[in-house]
This record gives C-alpha cells, structure tokens and sequence, in this order.
C-alpha cells in the first residue's frame, strides 16, 4: 500500500537531516538543560540514557515502520491496522495542532533575541543595552504588539518550506540548517567550556550524584527524563509516523531509528555543554526554570562583555534553527492528514494544489492559535484561564504533550502488531537485528514507561506532589 502522492525523500541523509530536524528542538535546547538543572543533573542524564535505548528506539522503529507500510498520514496509518484505531490517529493529530500555536510563539521569541543581540553588538537602540534581563524579558512577554508580530513571522516561515513538500522544501531546508546548527553549537560550546568556572558545569552534568534519587526522588526524576525523552524525539504526535510515511522501501528503518535518537541525544547533551557551564561560571542557578533560556542565558552574555552579543546572537539563531525544523515537521504531521482527505475524495487531484490546500487551512488555525498564546503574554496579561493552569501556553501543553501524547504512545505500543513491523524492516533484504529486544520492549517496557510519563506530567501540571 505505497503511496507517495504527497511526496518522497530524495535521499538517506535527506531524511536524517528531516528527522533529526524534526527531534532537535526547543526541547533540547531549552528543556533539555533546564530540567537536568532541576533535576540532579547526572542522574537525570543516566535514566534518559536508559529510557532512549528502552523506550525512545523501539517507539520510533513502530512509528516509522507504521508510517511506511501505510504510506499515509497519522489518522489513516492508524486505521490501517485496524479501522477502530482511527482514534489514536486522532489523538496524535490534535497534539501538534495544540503545540503549534505556542511552539511558534516561543520560537518567535528567540527571534527576537536572536535580533536584540545583534542589536547590541552593533549598539543599536534596538538591542537589549544593558537593561536587566528579567525586566527585559517580562517587557517583551506582555508586549502583545511585538510577541504577535514574531509570532505571525515564524509561522510564515514555517508555511513557507512546509509549502515546498517533502523534498524540494523540508528536505532541502533541513539539509543547510540542521549542520549550520551543529557548527553553531559547537562555536558557543567552545565558548561557554573555556570560561573561568566553567568546570563546575560540566562537574554537575557529569558527575554521579545520587542524592536527588532519595524518598520519591527516584520515581519523579524518571517521570521527568520520560516525559523529555518522549517529546524530544517527537513521539506519539505523529511526526515520526508521517516522516516514516515519505520513507523509501529501501531504507533501512532500525538502522534510522537508532541513528535519530542517537543525534537527539547528542545534541542535547551538547546544548547542556553550551548552557551548564556558562551559568555555572556566571554563579547563576542552573535550576532557573523555564526562564533559563530567556533570562538566566541573557545575564550570561551580558556578563561577558564585548563578544557577548556575538555569542548570544549566536545561541538565540540556533535555536531559532532548531525550532523551525521542529515546527515544519509539526505542521507537515497535522497537513498531510488533510491531505489525505483531499487525495481520498478525488485521487486525480493537482498535488500540488491539494498541499497548498491543505496547508493554508492547517496555518489560518495555527495563525489564531499563536496569536492568542501571544496576546495572553505567558499569563500575565489578565486573559481568563482554565484548569488551574497560569497561562494558555501550559493548558495546550498539558493536553497534548500531558495527556494525549503518552496516552496515544502506550495504546500504539499495545496495538501494534509485531508481524507488521517484523515485516515492514525485513523488506528488500534488510534485517531486523533487534527483534527480541523491540518485542519485549514494545510490549512491556514502553507502556508502563507511558503511563509513568502520564502519571508524572499529570503530576506537574496540577501540583499535586504525588511523586514528591
Ligand atoms: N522534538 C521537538 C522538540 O523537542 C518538537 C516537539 C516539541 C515535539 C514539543 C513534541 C512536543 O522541541
């Protein structure tokens, strides 16, 4: 049941580049770090090791195996295994629609900081000149003028490539960005590893430290590298399953799916290389919190005089590039479900109409969405809120990355017939090398993991201290 109607990657790297695209995000980059802050730092590092190879590879080797057989997007791949599945499509199709409003919110603010460092390196009015980050920080949040505009740019951009297709737009973006990226990385590590007290940092990344496991500990830091692990490689949203679908039958999917994970996990302890030691070094918290990126890291460039800004322009650009490959591969999951409706209700249709169709009615929802996480400025500016949560940014959040994601990530592990993926990777004379170590992990690991990612994002968001 091949169907490349809406498109192919041209080649191996082509996809690698797209995937780990797709996996490399606001999630390494920016939570990545600051949950291994406020969580022990070694020993948050060692169990999402674990969960990587447990969880994070067998997960991706189902999606991507599910993706190609069915050819389609997250909805009908689902109902190709059973029609009654449909459902679970569904739950991984309003997660990235959920996500999308806030991800391009957030990745219009390193936008922004991308732009206001390199307004202080050229000492313009327009640069963040020395003002405290905190105030700077909360100055632009509650600007709904400016957060909007950013926000309406990143998601023009995104619409932009994701309009391209698979190959001549994602593939051929990512195919610059994701080593523009990796360099860039690279430059600002250099940097944040050589200054003085820098090896503080890296001694609290690296250096085993139980203390945190104690009492509940040991369950909430597992719950926390769970639930980073499973966004962070794009799971359960149907990102994977779709990427998956534009595969060739050629390709090697187990030998893709440890090397997606893998570069995930590299470069996320990297961006903890680039951040950990910068802040230890300026004597800040390394468990600032969320505010991490945005005020802690800003102190930081501010701190280190003339070629600060370089390096914060830098870093905010970076992560800039991080965030729009991730959102491309967020609007790419929801579109090609509508496409597939399209191509469904008339097989002869123009593709390329029915993808700027589809991706022009996926964006207009985006474009509200985004606007109004922009326009509630993080919570603080005076928006009614719901379920107990302090902004729109969190209740989206909570939805799909608390709730639908792992849910629809634990009932896939169940229902996925092994038969099909033992089929799907065996295919043109590939081995399944893996086998016993997928089945068993499949079927008992990863789900119990999920329902610990639930229990733990359930957990946070409404404080209920059930894991201390
Ligand atoms: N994996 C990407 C990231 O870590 C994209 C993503 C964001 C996936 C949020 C799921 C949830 O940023």
């Amino acid at each position: 049941m091949e169907n490349h109607n809406k498109g192919q990657w041209s080649s191996s790297f082509g996809f690698l580049m797209a995937a780990i695209g797709s996996a490399v995000g606001l999630g390494n980059l920016w939570g990545f770090p600051y949950k291994m802050g406020m969580n022990g730092g070694f020993a948050f590092l060692l169990l999402y090791l674990i969960l990587v190879v447990l969880v994070g590879f067998v997960i991706t080797t189902g999606e991507l195996a599910l993706g190609r057989r069915s050819g389609k997007g997250v909805v009908d791949a689902f109902k190709s295994i059973d029609k009654k599945y449909g459902f679970i499509g569904w739950f991984a199709w309003i997660s990235p629609l959920l996500i999308l409003g806030f991800y391009c919110m957030l990745g219009g603010y390193c936008m922004k900081y991308a732009i206001a460092n390199l307004g202080d390196l050229f000492g313009a009015s327009w640069g963040v000149n020395g003002a405290d980050s905190g105030e700077y920080f909360a100055g632009f949040y509650t600007d709904q003028f400016q957060t909007v505009l950013f926000t309406v740019i990143f998601i023009l951009l995104t619409v932009l490539i994701v309009k391209g297709g698979v190959s001549g737009g994602i593939e051929k973006f990512t195919k610059v960005a994701m080593p523009a990226l990796f360099v860039m990385l690279v430059i600002v590590i250099i940097r944040s590893v050589t200054l003085p007290g820098a090896a503080e940092g890296i001694a609290f990344m690296f250096k085993p430290n139980w203390e945190v496991f104690q009492g509940s500990g040991f369950i909430s830091v597992l719950a926390a590298a769970g639930g980073q692990m499973f966004s962070s490689l794009s799971l359960g949203m149907g990102i994977t399953v779709t990427y998956g679908s534009y595969m060739k039958k050629t390709e090697d999917i187990e030998r893709n799916a440890i090397i997606v994970p893998l570069a995930d996990t590299i470069i996320a302890i990297m961006a903890g290389l680039a951040v950990m030691p910068a802040v230890f070094a300026s004597g800040l918290d390394p468990a600032g919190g969320p505010g991490l990126l945005f005020v802690t890291l800003q102190t930081v460039f501010q701190a280190m005089g003339g070629f600060g800004p370089i390096f914060g322009f830098l870093l905010y650009a970076l992560v800039f590039i991080a965030a729009i490959t991730s959102s491309i591969a967020l609007l790419e999951a929801v579109s090609s479900v509508i496409m597939d409706r399209e191509l469904e209700k008339n097989p002869n249709a123009d593709k390329k109409s029915v993808r700027n169709k589809s991706v022009f009615l996926v964006s207009a929802i985006i474009l509200l969405e985004g606007i109004f996480v922009s326009v509630d400025g993080l919570g603080a500016n005076g928006l009614p809120q719901i379920f107990g949560q302090g902004c729109w940014l969190d209740t989206f959040d909570l939805i799909s990355e608390g709730i639908l994601m792992p849910l629809g990530a634990c009932y896939m592990a169940i229902i996925l017939p092994n038969a099909f993926v033992d089929e799907e990777l065996t295919l043109e004379g590939n081995r399944f090398r893996t086998r016993r170590f997928y089945d068993f992990c499949i079927k008992f690991i990863a789900p119990l993991m999920m329902v610990l990612v639930l229990l733990g994002q359930i957990d946070t968001f409404f404080k209920l201290g059930i894991f201390g």
